[in-house]
């Protein structure tokens, strides 16, 4: 993608949301599978921002199991809480190396070198999914860094993501009982276009899914 990291660069210092936030903003990569992005962070301090790669799996699964609370992980049921996690994280991963979705991975940089990650920790995790045909962003961030504009940052860089690929709308679904994400994606200026009733008979799963989008 001619001139990626520029664009997406320069979209997000212009954004009036984060500009505040985000101090000695660089990125590079080629394309979505390819980027790495680093800022100093208004009160959280130096953060990274990769594409997925194999050698983020354990810290991933540490990020899930350790850094979101039960009511985040039942808001956001990205992977299983029982012995098929590791499997669940896996085909996540597939899913990027594949092409098929976009994933990204949010550091805290403790230590200078991502290379030397072992105190480094993973405190956002954020993707489009179905990317070429009806794109769908999905974030979390660690409970204990909500409310201080990265997800909002994440939503940005994904929002950017989708213009570039020459999208026209971007989509998102979240779940009735979700009234924080609701807002937020409200705030970000999403518009709500309508509920819809979900039922996975298999695990007796019912519940009502608020839909939004936004024209790009
Ligand atoms: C939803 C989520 C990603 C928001 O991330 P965040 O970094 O905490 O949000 P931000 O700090 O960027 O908030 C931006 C705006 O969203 C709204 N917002 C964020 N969290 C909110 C909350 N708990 N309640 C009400 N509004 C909220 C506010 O309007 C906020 O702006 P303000 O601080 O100026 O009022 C985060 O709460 C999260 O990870 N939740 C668990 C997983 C999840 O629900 N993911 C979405 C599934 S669809």
């Amino acid at each position: 993608m001619y001139g990626f990291s520029a664009k997406l660069n320069s979209a997000l210092k212009n954004n009036e949301y984060i500009r505040d936030y985000c101090r000695g903003l660089e990125i590079s990569g080629e394309n979505p599978w390819d980027l790495t992005l680093t800022t100093e962070w208004k009160d959280i301090g130096k953060i990274k921002i990769t594409s997925f790669v194999l050698s983020d799996l354990w810290a991933l699964r540490d990020w899930w199991v350790y850094s979101l609370n039960y009511n985040s992980k039942h808001l956001f049921p990205l992977f299983p809480t029982n012995e098929t996690l590791e499997r669940g994280i896996t085909n996540h991963y597939k899913n990027h190396v594949q092409r098929r979705d976009i994933i990204f991975n949010a550091w805290l940089l403790k230590e200078d070198y991502l290379t030397q990650d072992l105190e480094n920790e993973i405190i956002g995790h954020f993707f489009l999914n179905r990317w070429g045909t009806e794109p769908e962003p999905g974030l979390a961030v660690a409970d204990r860094f909500q409310k201080r504009k990265l997800g909002t940052l994440f939503i940005f860089i994904l929002i950017n993501i989708t213009r570039l690929l020459d999208k026209k709308v971007i989509y998102i679904r979240t779940d009735i009982d979700n009234t924080a994400s609701f807002k937020f994606y409200q705030k970000l200026g999403f518009k709500h276009i309508r509920d819809t009733e979900l039922e996975i008979p298999v695990v007796n799963y019912k519940s009502i899914i608020r839909e939004l989008e936004m024209d790009l």
